[in-house]
C-alpha cells in the first residue's frame, strides 16, 4: 500500500501522501504547466469550454513536444454560479452551457521547456452542444430517433479514446438531465461521437453501432484477425460492461476510410457469471425480436435489451482501457453505494484464447479500492508502455473531507499501480489535487515525458463567488483547466 519512506523499487517516484491543500501535488521533482483554462481564448476567437474531461494528444510529425490536444467539456452541473449570475433569462442560461459543452481542440507545444498553446494554430475548433453531426450505422433515419440522419450538437463528453486513424471517440454519458430542460430529443444523445481532429471543416459522426447508453469511454484494440474490438462502460448504479466488435478488417492504408468499421458490427453486453459476450442482435434472438422490430430499435435501447438477454448489473462501470502489455482489458468500477460498495474495485477481463472478438472470457479481481488500499471510487486509467496503471479516483466533491467514509482520502489523488511484480495491485499516490476537484483525462505523450491532466470542477461546491471554496489555479476564482505534468 501506499508509502511515503523514500522511493519504492520499481516506482518511478516518491509517493505523496492524501492531501487536502488547495493545490495541484505533485511528487518531489515534478511539476506542471496550465495549458488552457475554462474561457481561454483558444486562437480562432473561440473560447475554452467547462469542465474538461478526456484529453488525447495527437503528434504532429510524430512529435512529442508539438501536437493538438483534444479536450471534452462535460457538464456544468455545480458549477453554474460560476457560468451567469441566478436572474439570468433561462433561454440565455441554456446557450451558455451548450456553448460550454463538447469538446476543444487545441494546438500545443514545448516552447523553452514549458508546455503553451498556440493562439495562431489553423487547428483550432471548438464543437459544442449546437454543432451539426450526422449520425451513422443502425439507428440513422430509424423512427427509433425520430427518423432523422442528423442531430445538434454533443455534450455530456466524458471520456472517450483513440482510433488507429488519428481521430477521436468522444462519449455521451449523462445527458438526460440537460435534454430535458433544453427541450431535446433523449435519443439523440448517449452516443459514442467520432470527431477529426485535424480537418476543422469536418463534421462530427455519432456512431450508433456502438449502442445508446451513459457512455464512459471507448477503448479500441484489435481482434486476432485484425477487427475492430472497442470496451466500452455504461456508468449508471447495476449497469453493463460493453464491446463492439466490427465487420470488416481493420487496414492501416485506408487511413480514415477504417472510420467506417464503426457504422458495422455487433455489439455485445457480458455476462460475467457465465463469462459471455451477449450479442445485441436482432436476428440472433428471439427475445429482442419479442420487443423490438429493427436493429435502431436496440442499440437505442440498448440497456433494454442487454437486460433481457441477461447482462451482469455492475457498480458503475466507468473507465476501461487496454493493457498494451498482457493485452487485458481494465475496467473500474466506481462504487455503488446502494449496495454498500463505498470504494470500488478495478477488474481484469481475459478474453478466451486472448483474442479480443471472442464471445466467451473469464475475470479477476485486479485491486479494491479502501482505506488499506490508499484509494477510493477509481474512475479514469490510463496505461504506460510498460503496463503500469494510472488511476484517478472521484470521490464525490460534497463527501470529500468530511466525517465518513471517505475522509482518510482527503482530496481526490492520481495512482500508479504496477500490473506485474511485487508490487503488483498496490497503489502509489502520484497526485492530489485542488479542493472538491476530479482529475480526469490522463494522456502520456509518446515519449511519456508528459502526462496530461483535466482538473475538473475545482471548488465545485461554491456557493458565494466572493469566497470560493477553491482558488485553484489562479487564486481568484476556480477555472476548471488541463495541465500538462513534466518531470518523467
Ligand atoms: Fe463522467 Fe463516469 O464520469
Ligand atoms: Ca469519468
Ligand atoms: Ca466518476
Ligand atoms: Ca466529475
Amino acid at each position: 500500500a501506499a508509502t511515503t519512506a523514500g522511493t519504492p523499487k520499481g516506482i518511478p517516484f516518491q509517493p505523496i501522501s492524501p492531501s487536502d491543500k488547495d493545490e495541484l501535488v505533485l511528487p518531489k521533482g515534478f511539476t506542471y504547466d496550465v495549458v488552457a483554462a475554462w474561457g481561454d481564448d483558444i486562437g480562432n476567437g473561440e473560447k475554452f469550454g467547462f469542465n474538461c474531461d478526456l484529453t488525447v494528444y495527437f503528434p504532429i510529425n510524430g512529435s512529442s513536444e508539438h501536437g493538438l490536444l483534444w479536450v471534452n467539456h462535460e457538464y456544468t452541473g455545480d458549477g453554474k454560479i460560476f457560468l451567469y449570475p441566478e436572474n439570468t433569462p433561462e433561454a440565455e442560461k441554456h446557450k451558455i452551457e451548450q456553448y460550454n459543452l463538447g469538446g476543444s481542440v487545441i494546438e500545443i507545444k514545448k516552447e523553452k521547456g514549458k508546455w503553451v498553446l498556440d493562439k495562431k494554430s489553423k487547428y483550432a475548433r471548438r464543437i459544442t452542444a449546437n454543432t451539426p453531426m450526422d449520425l451513422t450505422g443502425p439507428a440513422r433515419g430509424d423512427k427509433a430517433v425520430g427518423g432523422v440522419a442528423e442531430v445538434e450538437g454533443t455534450y455530456a463528453n466524458c471520456s472517450g479514446g483513440r482510433t488507429k486513424w488519428d481521430t477521436v471517440l468522444t462519449c455521451e454519458e449523462n445527458f438526460e438531465e440537460d435534454a430535458k430542460r433544453w427541450g431535446r430529443n433523449l435519443t439523440h444523445y448517449g452516443w459514442v461521437v467520432e470527431v477529426d481532429p485535424f480537418d476543422p471543416k469536418s463534421k462530427p459522426k455519432k456512431h450508433t453501432a456502438l449502442g445508446r447508453f451513459s457512455h464512459e469511454n471507448a477503448a479500441m484494440t484489435l481482434s486476432k484477425d485484425n477487427r475492430l474490438v472497442v470496451y466500452m462502460g455504461d456508468d449508471k448504479a447495476d449497469e453493463h460492461f460493453y464491446k463492439f466488435v466490427s465487420k470488416g478488417k481493420y487496414d492501416p492504408a485506408k487511413g480514415k476510410g477504417n472510420s467506417k468499421l464503426l457504422e458495422e458490427g455487433t455489439l455485445y453486453a457480458a455476462n460475467l457469471e457465465e463469462g459471455k459476450w451477449l450479442p445485441l442482435d436482432l436476428e440472433k434472438s428471439p427475445k429482442l425480436k419479442e420487443k423490438f422490430s429493427t436493429q435502431g430499435e436496440v442499440l437505442v435501447n440498448a440497456r433494454e435489451a442487454a437486460k433481457l438477454l441477461g447482462a451482469t448489473p455492475l457498480d458503475r462501470p466507468e473507465d476501461v482501457e487496454v493493457n498494451p502489455v498482457d493485452g487485458c482489458p481494465y475496467l473500474a468500477l466506481t462504487n455503488n453505494v446502494a449496495r454498500g460498495n463505498y470504494y470500488g474495485q478495478i477488474l481484469r477481463f481475459i478474453e478466451d484464447g486472448k483474442d479480443a472478438a471472442s464471445e466467451t472470457f473469464s475475470f479477476d479481481v485486479f485491486a479494491v479500492g479502501g482505506p488499506k488500499s490508499g484509494f477510493a471510487c477509481p474512475d479514469n486509467i490510463c496505461f504506460d508502455k510498460k503496463g503500469n496503471l494510472w488511476l484517478f479516483c472521484d470521490m464525490s466533491s460534497d463527501k470529500l473531507n468530511q466525517e465518513g467514509p471517505y475522509e482518510t482520502f482527503k482530496n481526490n489523488g492520481a495512482f500508479f499501480i504496477p500490473t506485474q511484480g511485487p508490487n503488483k495491485g498496490d497503489a502509489f499516490q502520484f497526485a492530489s489535487g485542488p479542493v472538491q476537484c476530479e482529475m480526469t483525462g490522463p494522456w502520456f505523450t509518446p515519449d511519456e515525458k508528459t502526462l496530461f491532466i483535466a482538473v475538473q470542477h475545482p471548488g465545485e461546491e461554491t456557493t458565494d463567488l466572493n469566497n470560493p471554496t477553491s482558488r485553484w489555479p489562479y487564486g481568484d476564482t476556480p477555472k476548471p483547466a488541463v495541465v500538462a505534468v513534466r518531470g518523467f
